[in-house]
Order: structure tokens, then sequence, then C-alpha cells
């Protein structure tokens, strides 16, 4: 399908590579392929699948006369720790509205946001959820004020401009099957603020690959999951008008949540420990571990019979897994 994209900013080093897990396969796979889509290795603090989305936003913005980025997200969000260093790179201001409260030592991301040179404002995570919208439109006022255009950039990156990410990467996942005989194949992703999933699903809808995009969700429900990819999707043609019509089903694995978002269980962080140890892989006990142990669930249970293939997106969180230790030890 001919696909006319918005300016994009070179930040990924993509292609990223398709890895067979041949050990894994063995022991989990029942019969199938195990792959890893390796988006964990799009950069290194540009690491994960914000990178991709990040190429489209920082273009938009550029293209539009902003200076500053507003975006928002966890104490320990991937999305904003990759939006510092895009900024960085650009020699654009970033600020980022964090939920929770500002800890006394800063690890992981939030360390890295500040090596960034970022604007950290940390909210207690009630006044975050009741009044995220007007803490963006009070900063952008703010930097209005001071001459200056902000954009505010939603969680994850995840809307009509982010979408181009995953749906470019589609265009890779089809070169990737082509070079190992992949011909029909499970795609499967961590589910955050569903910006990944949306994109996947409409490249690869758009770029008619043999594949089926699952999301695992790491918080919320199924019923949210289709809306806000549904959602997405519809933004993203509202924005590019005349865009192929194209037929967007979101499909989720719902059950793997646990307690909670970034609270994982015993067997997520044994199963990261033995990843690791198997083929040489790290995994994040907010996002990827969480799918991995949702997708092997869920390939035990038989959810995939009868196709070969099964395609894990490496989607990063490396930075998450320091100030998440003590639960290998436990
Ligand atoms: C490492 C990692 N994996 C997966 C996700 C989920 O991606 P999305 O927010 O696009 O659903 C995120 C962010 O939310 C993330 O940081």
């Amino acid at each position: 399908m001919e696909l006319s994209y918005p300016r994009r900013i070179d930040l990924a080093r993509v292609p990223t590579p398709l890895q067979y897990l041949e050990r894994a396969s063995k022991q989990w796979g029942g019969g199938h392929r195990l792959w890893v889509k390796r988006d964990d290795l799009t950069g290194c603090t540009l690491s994960g699948n914000k990178v991709r989305k990040l190429e489209f936003i920082t273009a938009h913005a550029l293209d539009n006369g902003y200076d500053t980025l507003i975006t928002c997200g966890g104490l320990q969000s991937n999305h904003c720790r990759a939006t510092a260093f895009a900024g960085a790179q650009l020699g654009l201001k970033v600020h980022l509205l964090l939920r929770g409260d500002a800890p006394e030592d800063r690890e992981g991301n939030l360390l890295l946001d500040h090596l960034a040179g970022a604007t950290v404002s940390c909210y207690p995570k009630r006044q975050y959820v009741a009044e995220i919208d007007s803490l963006f439109e009070h900063w952008q006022r703010h930097y209005a004020g001071l001459g200056r255009r902000a954009l505010a950039i939603p969680t994850g990156g995840s809307d009509g401009i982010g979408a181009w990410g995953y749906i470019a990467a589609c265009e890779e996942l089809g070169a990737d099957f082509a070079a190992n005989d992949i011909r029909q194949a499970h795609v499967i992703t961590a589910s955050g603020s569903g910006g990944t999933q949306a994109g996947l699903t409409l490249g690869v809808a758009l770029h008619q690959l043999p594949a089926t995009v699952w999301g695992v969700n790491v918080c919320d429900d199924e019923a949210y999951f289709i809306e806000k990819i549904t959602a997405d999707a519809l933004d993203w043609r509202e924005r590019y008008p005349g865009v192929p019509e194209v037929e967007v089903r979101p499909r989720v694995i719902d059950g793997y949540v646990g307690q909670g978002y970034g609270i994982a269980d015993a067997g997520v962080f044994r199963l990261i420990s033995e990843l690791a140890a198997l083929e040489g892989l790290v995994l994040d006990p907010v996002y990827t571990g969480k799918a991995f142990s949702g997708m092997l669930a869920e390939l035990a249970a038989g959810r995939f019979e009868g196709c070969r293939d099964i395609v894990f997106v490496h989607t990063g969180g490396i930075f998450g897994v320091f100030p998440q230790r003590s639960g290998f030890s436990r």
C-alpha cells in the first residue's frame, strides 16, 4: 500500500535485529519458534520503543516552531527519559511532569532525566491523576509567558503522530520475515499507553504482513486498551487525511498485570533472571518481563496453536531494572 510518511528525525539505530531464541524455543516453545525483535537496541540512553515514536514527534515539534517539549509519566518512565535525551540531542528544552513524590536518591531513568538536563516536576499520585491535563496547560502557559512554544506530548508519546514509529517498524518486520522464512506470525508486545500496539496494528494492516498483533497489558484492562488503541488509530487518520483505509482490530491479552502497574511477582523476576542466563537477554519487571511471562503462559495454554512463529517485540526498559533490584533477591 502506498504510504506517505511525515518527516522523521534520525534518532533510532534501526533496523534492529530479529533474533532467534534457540534455547528459549527448546525450553518454552512447545514446537513454536520464538523470535525477539531487538528494539531494546535502538540506542543506549535513547533505547527502546519510545525512540521510534520520538523520531516523528520531534520532527513535528521542529517543523511547527516548538522549542520546548513537555511530557509526563511515572518516576521511572522510559518515555520521559528518552524524551529528555532526544531533546538534549536536538537542542530542545524538556520539562517532565512525573507521577509520585521525588525520591531522595535519584536512580535509573530519573537519574538520567536529570543528567540530560530536563526540568523535572514531581506530583503526588493523587494530584497527578486528577490534574494532569491542567498541569500541562499550566506549564504551556508558563513557557508562552517566557516567549517559548511548548509541545505537550501525551503519556508514552502515544497518539496519531507517535503511531508512525511502529507503522514504519513494520516495514522492518516485513524484511525480517522474508529473511527468516516466517510466513505467518503472532507479534507480541507489552502495552502501557497503547501506542506501540496501535502502530503495530496499523502497520501490519498497511504493509499487509502475515501477522496478528497482540498487546499484553501491564496496567488497566482489555476494555481500556481496545478503546485507547482505537482512539490512537482515529487520531492518526484525522491528522493525516488521505492515509489508506485499514481495519483496526486491537487484540489484548489481559490477566498479567498482577498486583498493579510496576509491581511484578516473584515468577516474573525469576523469568527475567532465567532468560538473562539462558539467552543473554535482559527484560524489565515493569513492561517486557510481564509481557514475556504472559506470552509464555498463553503459549502453554495453546493460544497460538497452528502458527509456528512467535515474535516478541523487546521494547527496552533496562534502566527500570536497577530501581527494582530487591525483587531479584526475594
Ligand atoms: C520498556 C517499555 N516497554 C513497553 C512499553 C509500552 O509501550 P506503549 O506505551 O507504547 O504501550 C513502555 C512504555 O509504556 C516501555 O517503557
